[in-house]
């Protein structure tokens, strides 16, 4: 492979992300057929590799088709569930509300357990909510992006499997798959749902769910049909499990390029140079690093520091307040113009207050880029510069 990305600014946005040289390169593959053989090869093996980033066994049903994140919303919604249903959603940040109003959106019923910025449900809260009433399913936004609360879904899995055993687990994994630890089949989840541009390495544009067996089952033992064409799991687990197979099939054309290039980057999650539990200790090396240096410059996280304290705050991202007298002007601005993208904060209550750094994938792996330091640098810099003039 002889491939250089051209000049651009660092992006250190919790998604999209920074994209390795090789994934890069495939994603720029050669125009191929979407039923030739080699290219139903490379689906079948980004299917299987899929379950093994969750840990899911053969029984889960993988999907992996255009779109982004939120249309893993809009599916667990329409074929998940069906209309007058209700659902639990535990409250993080802006990502979770995302859930609850696409479940509105088929006329889902979702009841909101809600936290304030930079906090989470308690266990016991969920547990009382479930005690309360009867959910066909609990959602779980693993990384609230907005917050960088991060969800210990073992333990929310464990209480609702207490409580109320024939609730499903939804898992929204999109800023945290591949960061995270998540176990699909020891934690007793039934779906999760992701997109290609964050932990996973990719360019945006693939919207990726695991299916698991309660779940499907559910699904076909549906009384109305889903009220959606393009989403309809009824088009899409035939083609999923004939791409599986190595043999084609078609609803939609898939979106080949980011096929080649999740395939490439799921090689490296899973084959290495680090292994995916190295990767996922690396990414927590990197995010105690910028957590730490944040504190020493007086910065404070969005998340709550007895949350942070539980290791309720994400390995992937943080979430910074801005010091006193201080803008998204007098931050962002200045590092873009550094060569160094950082996000801006979008919690509706606080969306003014913060601003957020993304350090996954490469940025947080790869330690010999230096990602991690620059931002650190730079940020020192143009806060001491930023704070001066005020
Ligand atoms: C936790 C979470 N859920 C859902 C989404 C929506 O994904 P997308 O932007 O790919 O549609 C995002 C995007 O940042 C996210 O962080």
């Amino acid at each position: 492979m002889t491939f250089e990305q051209a000049p651009h600014k660092l992006l250190m946005i919790p998604g999209p992300i920074e994209v390795a040289d090789d994934v890069l390169y495939e994603n720029a593959h050669p125009a191929v057929a979407h039923v030739a053989p080699e290219f139903c090869q490379v689906y079948s093996e980004v299917l299987k590799n899929l379950r093994k980033v969750v840990y899911a066994s053969d029984k889960v049903q993988p999907l992996a088709i255009a779109g982004s994140g939120t249309m893993g919303w809009d599916m667990t919604a329409v074929n998940a569930l069906q209309p007058g249903e209700e659902v639990l959603v535990l409250e993080t940040g802006y990502f979770s509300d995302g859930y609850a109003d696409a479940m509105r959106a088929y006329g889902v019923k979702p009841t909101v357990l809600e936290a304030p910025a930079g906090q989470r449900p308690s266990l016991d809260q969920v547990k009382d909510a479930l005690k309360q009433k009867k959910y066909r399913a609990v959602t779980i936004t693993h990384v609230d992006t907005s917050t960088g609360v991060l969800t210990d879904v073992k333990a929310v899995a464990e209480a609702v499997r207490e409580v109320s055993p024939e609730t499903f687990i939804f898992v929204d994994s999109v800023c945290a798959v591949a960061s995270e630890e998540l176990r699909f089949d020891d934690w007793g989840i039934d779906l999760v749902l992701t997109g290609s541009q964050k932990g996973l390495g990719c360019p945006p544009g693939l919207s990726i769910m695991l299916i698991g067996p309660r779940v499907v089952k559910a699904f076909e033992e549906r009384k109305t049909p889903p009220a959606t064409y393009y989403l309809n799991w009824k088009h899409w687990f035939p083609v999923m499990k004939a791409y599986e197979a190595a043999s084609p099939a078609y609803f939609g054309t898939p979106p080949t390029n980011l096929i080649y290039a999740l395939h490439r980057s799921l090689k490296t999650i899973l084959e290495g140079p680090v292994s995916l539990e190295e990767r996922i200790k690396l990414t927590k090396q990197a995010s105690d690093k910028i957590k730490n240096a944040l504190t020493e410059m007086g910065l404070k996280q969005l998340v709550d520091p007895e949350l942070q304290k539980n290791n309720g705050a994400a390995n992937g991202m943080t979430a910074v307040r801005y010091p006193n007298g201080l803008k998204a002007p007098d931050v962002l601005p200045k590092m873009a113009q550094r060569g160094i993208v950082l996000g801006a904060g979008i919690h509706k209550d606080c969306k003014d207050q913060y601003f957020r750094i993304g350090h996954m994938g490469v940025s947080a792996v790869d330690t010999s880029r230096g990602d991690i330091d620059k931002v650190l640098r730079n940020l020192k810099e143009v806060l001491s510069e930023s704070s001066q003039k005020l």
